[in-house]
């Protein structure tokens, strides 16, 4: 493996070659904020099972317990704060013409930072939907023990707003997601384990139209395959550098 101010300045060229850039982003990316990722040491589903609490026949089964894990996951991210990798993508958004996130990140920290193409593939964190008319609206709050939102048209039970396991991603956002792609000269993947194909995916279809995929990551992934450049670091430290280098 090359060493890692090659790769990063090797990611700088590319990034100032292209008018047109593209990230997806996953759990790894906020980690240095304070939110646990899913998969890994410290991950999530390490503790918890994902059958019990991400996906629709587990709600169906025990609201109040899915709710109790979305509202504990709720208090962490409401104490987050955008670090230097969010920080870093709204200065690129910014020094570009064309720049999208698509994120699998649910905590709103891209938004907070203050970046603005910003869509969030698995939803929000801070939405709820209808179980009955699926009208989704703002949910700001974190819930004591058993209670539950409702939604408030028509007043049936909520659910949180996030794709959960064996469920659909909504076709339209991910058709604009891959027509920007399709388009983008480099696409950064961030922080993501790739144990969700979607990102892979993603990446594979914008390599596959013209694009240079960089990955970074501490950890080999199953990104790692499809990239083109490799950047074995934390997000804050690869992000920021390249930001100096490119705007500095
Ligand atoms: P994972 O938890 O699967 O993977 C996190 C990745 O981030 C791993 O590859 C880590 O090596 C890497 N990582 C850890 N710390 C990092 C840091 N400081 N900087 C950069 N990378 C770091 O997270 P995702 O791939 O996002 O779905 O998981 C995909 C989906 O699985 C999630 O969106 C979630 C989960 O089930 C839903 O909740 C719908
Ligand atoms: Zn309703």
């Amino acid at each position: 493996m090359r060493c890692f101010m090659e790769a990063i300045d090797e990611a700088i060229g590319r990034i100032k070659d292209s008018q047109s850039v593209a990230v997806i982003t996953g759990a790894g990316i906020s980690q240095e904020s304070g939110v646990p990722t899913f998969r890994g040491e410290e991950g999530l589903w390490k503790t918890y099972r994902a059958e019990d609490l991400a996906n629709p026949a587990a709600f169906q089964r025990d609201p109040q317990l899915v709710w109790g894990w979305y509202n504990w996951r709720r208090g962490i991210v409401a104490e987050a704060r955008p670090n230097p990798a969010h920080l870093g993508l709204v200065e690129m958004e910014e020094n570009l013409d064309s720049f999208m996130i698509a994120t699998q990140n649910v905590d709103g920290l891209h938004r907070l930072a203050g970046s603005k193409e910003v869509h969030e593939i698995h939803g929000n964190i801070w939405k709820a939907r209808c179980t009955a008319c699926e009208t989704v609206f703002d949910d700001r709050e974190v819930y004591e023990d058993g209670q539950m939102p409702h939604c408030p048209k028509c007043g049936a039970l909520a659910r949180p707003h996030i794709l959960w396991f064996g469920e659909t991603y909504d076709q339209e956002l991910l058709s604009g997601v891959m027509g920007f792609l399709a388009r983008s000269r480099t696409v950064l993947v961030i922080g993501t384990s790739g144990m969700v194909y979607m990102p892979v995916h993603l990446a594979e279809y914008a390599k596959s139209r013209g694009a240079t995929i960089i990955d970074i990551n501490p950890e080999d992934s199953a990104v790692t395959d499809v990239a083109t450049i490799s950047i074995r670091k934390k997000a804050g430290e690869a992000v920021s550098m390249i930001v100096k280098g490119l705007y500095h």
